[in-house]
């Protein structure tokens, strides 16, 4: 294995008065030092909801690639469209089929990640100082890439049916009165990031009620959504959206969670005309999507032994949930709260409100565990005493150790507040 190089040396920063004002936006140092942390192997790291990579057979995949490069160098290692490499859209199509919603191979664009496709959708749409709806908490990465293009963003708290559609509501109608348009409306429906909540179906009813009357798109991304471990899933929004012939639901999602990361492949699925206007930002962005990548999905998808990896994933995630939830029950104080999250990454986690979880983070690294602060999903200072914990990194002794360490070093500083309050 080739090992990563040493970390960057951070000194005096020279070109302070070269950077664009979006710079400025950027994750808190404190906390990027400390996560970085997070990636040597004697952490336990509830930080980065990394995926199961090696739950995948790799034989298979090195089959996968030989074949793209030996039968088909010439497309795999040539510029693509930056529409997308066809056959992998129809793969996509199924894939799509499976969560219930019927598009066709025109209505979508394959992106470099989700991630990109996030950026690109804020491309088009924002000028500085436009209006967006995000939920609060919210997916950092969106957060960041928006704020880079200098919006106002406005958030709307979730509760454990999502969004919360009655204050969404008083706070559309108030823009509205000031003539304010929103352009768009971002929301992680199923077990969201941050949050590990799903967004109920009457709330998903009454956004797409929403969105209509106030005549703005909604932003959906779905990463986590085939990765549901029980009860019953929820048609998401592009599904209720194309029944009720309205467009205006934008559909993202990516292979990182149902496949792997490191291929690079997302897609939106859009109204036409949105889809040209993204076609031309990839041309400026990155050309197109990788040819190579898309080629290896395409043979990843054509072989259908690709939906027992969904149901191994499912199992090694529900495993990890489970050993999570248990340990927070059995050893976090009784003054805690947090998220039971049915399916995806994530589980919230709330301490009492005179706790700082970015200030913990110091004292559980020290003790080797790793999280995220609340802070950085939320735009307007919220969330000191909120912090994310992925369980889908590390395994079911790690995580039961790492949430019992966790547990003291927030029973220890709960005491010393308490000796001076
Ligand atoms: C909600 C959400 N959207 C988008 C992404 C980006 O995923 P990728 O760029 O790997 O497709 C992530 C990654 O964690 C995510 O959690």
């Amino acid at each position: 294995m080739i090992q990563e190089k040493k970390s960057r040396k951070i000194t005096f920063d020279y070109w302070k008065h070269l950077y664009a004002h979006r710079t400025n936006n950027m994750l808190s140092s404190e906390i990027r030092d400390l996560l970085s942390l997070s990636a040597r192997p004697d952490i336990i790291s509830f930080a980065g909801g990394l995926p199961e990579v090696r739950a995948l057979n790799y034989q298979k995949l090195e089959r996968y690639i030989k074949r793209a490069v030996k039968i088909d160098g010439d497309v795999s290692l040539q510029y693509g469209t930056s529409e997308g490499y066809y056959p992998l859209k129809t793969k996509l199509v199924e894939v799509m089929k499976m969560e219930g919603i019927e598009v066709n191979e025109e209505d979508m664009i394959i992106t470099t990640g989700g991630q990109q496709a996030i950026d690109l959708l804020a491309k088009i749409f924002l000028n500085p100082g436009d209006v967006i709806i995000v939920e609060a908490p919210s997916y950092t990465g969106a957060l960041n890439s928006f704020k880079s293009y200098e919006p106002e963003i406005v958030s709307i708290p979730v509760d454990k049916d999502g969004i919360k559609t009655q204050q969404l509501e008083d706070v559309l109608e108030e823009l509205y009165k000031k003539n304010t348009q929103v352009k768009f409306i971002y929301i992680v429906t199923n077990f969201s990031n941050p949050s590990g909540v799903t967004t109920s179906l009457e709330r998903r009813r009454k956004l797409l009620d929403l969105a209509k009357k106030y005549n703005t798109v909604i932003i959906e991304d779905n990463p986590y959504g085939m990765l549901r471990f029980e009860g019953k899933s929820i048609p998401s929004l592009k599904e209720l959206d194309l029944k009720r012939n309205d467009q205006i639901v934008i559909y993202i999602s990516t292979l990182s969670k149902i496949f792997a990361p490191g291929l690079r492949i997302g897609w939106i699925v859009a109204p036409h005309p949105i889809l040209e206007k993204i076609n031309i930002a990839i041309q400026s962005a990155d050309l197109c999507t990788s040819s190579l990548t898309q080629r290896i999905a395409y043979e990843y998808f054509s072989d259908p032994t690709w939906k027992e990896n969904i149901e191994k994933f499912i199992r090694i995630y529900r495993e990890r949930r489970d050993t999570m939830l248990k340990a927070l029950e059995e050893s976090f104080p009784e003054e805690a709260t947090w998220s039971k999250p049915e399916g995806g990454f994530f589980i919230w986690l709330k301490l009492p409100e005179y706790l700082n979880t970015k200030e913990i983070l110091a004292d559980a690294v020290t003790n080797k565990v790793a999280y995220v602060p609340g802070t950085g999903f939320y735009v307007d200072g919220r969330g000191k005493n909120e912090a994310r914990l992925s369980f889908s990194t590390e395994g079911p002794e790690r995580i039961e150790r790492g949430i019992n360490i966790l547990a003291k070093v927030i029973k220890d500083k709960m005491s010393l507040y308490k000796k001076f309050l």
